[in-house]
């Protein structure tokens, strides 16, 4: 990536993506202000940059409900890129609180800045008027930040697949079980790897982009397809036995009346039901990630052989 340094604010920045784009954005030469809710998160991005803290990088501690201490972690920043998310809510974390409001929050941190353009990332089939609380949460999110002062992009993306992120693990898994039991084994993903999301962020910041755009891997195919490629991709082969979707859909009822912290819940697994299949030759041309890669290619570099 070679643009002017700028000075960039990432927020979730301890995050899958955070880590990859921060680590990114500093061996470009880039000023980068790391927030993280929490010390433990501040000192696992401690080991992002061997010389530790600097005026090149920075890691704050900030509350995402807290316009003015954002306001100050922001201050001289230039762009910002927003990573705060969930895919499931708890006891804890509500949608409206890591996706409407951290939103909020943040433009109202921003009018105080010069922080000229907001990229955020949202998940691909994210609407206002989705019946999933999930993907409406994140559409209300996309809007406040596209109806606030600050010019804005939103990228909705699908499942990231990158070096050691939890979708790598579960694939690395999928592709050595012998026999693979999946919800509705043909519903379509579109995995993106990490490393293309990492450089579209960088360049819908970089040209100050705005709007929302659905950007995805360059091949959708059926859930059972991936996980046979993934066990191809280690010399191995597995059997995908389907499952009705309604089945688990009906265990995360259960888990959600009879459990505080369910492992899975019903918006979870119909984020993940998602049939992905669109057409993103045009955003990723126009942000100069051509060629994307290949479902084969990022499969070969997250799984060990
Ligand atoms: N990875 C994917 O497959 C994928 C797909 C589609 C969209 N996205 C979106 O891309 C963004 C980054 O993804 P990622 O994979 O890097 O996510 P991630 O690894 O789960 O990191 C999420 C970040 O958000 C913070 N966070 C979580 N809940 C929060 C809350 N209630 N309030 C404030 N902060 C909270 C986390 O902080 P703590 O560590 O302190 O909890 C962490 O820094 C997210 O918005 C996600 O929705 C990701």
């Amino acid at each position: 990536m070679q643009s002017t340094p700028q000075k960039w604010l990432i927020t979730g920045a301890n995050g899958n993506l955070g880590r990859r784009l921060t680590a990114c954005l500093m061996a470009a030469g880039h000023r980068v202000v790391a927030v993280v809710r929490s010390e433990s998160a501040r000192e696992s991005l401690m080991g992002l940059d061997p010389r530790g803290p600097s005026d090149l990088f920075q890691v704050q501690i900030a509350n995402y409900d807290d316009a003015a201490q954002l306001a100050d972690v922001a201050d001289d920043c230039d762009r910002v890129i927003h990573l705060v998310g969930i895919l499931k809510a708890s006891s804890r974390a509500s949608y409206t609180d890591a996706h409407e409001r951290s939103c909020e929050r943040l433009l109202q941190a921003l009018v105080r800045t010069q922080v000229r353009h907001v990229t955020y990332v949202s998940i691909l089939g994210s609407t206002p008027t989705s019946g999933n609380p999930c993907l409406a949460s994140k559409g209300r999110a996309e809007k406040i930040l596209a109806d606030g002062q600050i010019p804005c992009c939103t990228l909705r993306v699908p499942m990231v697949v990158g070096e050691g992120d939890y979708a790598s693990a579960m694939l690395q898994k999928r592709a050595h079980n012998p026999r693979n039991f999946a919800f509705r084994a043909s519903s379509l993903e579109q995995p993106i790897y990490a490393g293309d999301v990492v450089s579209a962020i960088c360049a819908a910041a970089s040209q100050k982009l705005e709007g929302g755009f659905d950007l995805a891997g360059p091949e959708s195919l059926t859930r059972a397809a991936l996980y046979e490629r993934a066990a191809t991709v280690v010399g191995r082969e597995t059997k995908v036995i389907s499952l009705p979707v309604g089945l688990g859909l009906a265990l995360a009822f259960v888990l959600e009346k009879t459990v505080t912290e369910p492992p899975i819940t019903r918006a979870m697994l119909e984020v993940l039901d998602h049939d992905d299949d669109v057409d993103t030759t045009a955003i990723a041309e126009r942000l100069e990630i051509t060629p994307l890669t290949t479902v084969d290619e990022m499969l070969r570099l997250i799984l060990p052989g």
